[in-house]
């Protein structure tokens, strides 16, 4: 079996690479990074990759050259050079709003179209880490237009995707899935307040693993808890 983790660098994505590493019947791991990473082990084949530049998403087409039977994306990005969360209407600046909609949607989203001949074998399950407040029926609280905006356009990517690749040949499971506050450079700034606990990147890991390793064709095109509950788009 053939594994491919975009942002594989990333708080949840290396604990989940840890994990795909140990499994014994994984042969080869496609592990993207945008920034540098050290490698460990000789399953894990190094792709760099910025979401954020189109032509450098375009490039993965080239440099895999095995099928891929679990797709994993855990990149995205909450704040950064482009600015923090937005919390009023004050704060909007477009460059932002841009930056956040490209490697949180667009870039995920075109990863996934460059790879597309390579994931077309028999169970393959892709899983692509959202996050709840992507959710238009869930928006209670409002703020955080650009992450808000760039992961329900992630969403809506998500579903028409499952409902095409349903009529590949060889039907695909895809999901989006929230993958819990948990503690990682994304998030760290803003859970200091927090009352409830914050999982660690290695629970919700072994989590994560455990949804894809037991996700159903039935599920495709959902939006999922890491317990496997639905929640609303
Ligand atoms: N942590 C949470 O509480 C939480 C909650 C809900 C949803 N999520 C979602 O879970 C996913 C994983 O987040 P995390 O908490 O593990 O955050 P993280 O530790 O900051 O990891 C984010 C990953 O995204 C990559 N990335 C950022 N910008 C990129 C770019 N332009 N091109 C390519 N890769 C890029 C990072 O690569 P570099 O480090 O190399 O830049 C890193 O691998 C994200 O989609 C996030 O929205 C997280």
């Amino acid at each position: 079996m053939n594994v491919m983790i975009v942002g594989a660098g990333g708080g949840i994505g290396r604990a989940l690479l840890e994990l795909y590493i140990r499994m014994p019947s994984v042969q080869r791991i496609y592990a993207t990074h945008h920034r540098s990473v050290s490698s460990y082990s000789s399953t894990v084949q190094w792709l760099r990759v910025d979401l954020g530049d189109p032509g450098s998403v375009a490039a993965l087409g080239q440099q895999v050259d095995q099928p891929i039977h679990r797709w994993v994306c855990c990149a995205g990005i909450l704040a950064g050079a482009h600015g923090q969360p937005e919390k009023t209407l004050r704060q909007l600046a477009a460059a932002k709003l841009q930056h956040d909609y490209q490697v949180n949607a667009v870039g995920p989203l075109s990863a996934f179209a460059a790879l597309a001949p390579r994931l077309r074998d028999t169970d393959m399950r892709a899983v692509f880490l959202s996050a709840q407040v992507g959710s238009i029926g869930d928006n209670r609280l409002g703020g955080w237009y650009g992450y808000r905006m760039s992961k329900a356009a992630l969403n809506m990517g998500i579903k028409c995707l499952a409902i095409e690749c349903s009529r590949w040949r060889s039907m695909p499971t895809i999901v989006a899935v929230h993958p819990g506050t948990t503690s990682t450079n994304l998030s760290r700034a803003f859970t200091k307040t927090r009352k409830e606990p914050v999982q660690s990147t290695a629970a919700c890991a072994a989590q994560l693993f455990e949804l894809v390793e037991s996700l159903l064709p039935e599920q495709s095109g959902q939006f999922l808890r890491l317990n496997g509950e639905s929640l609303p788009w």
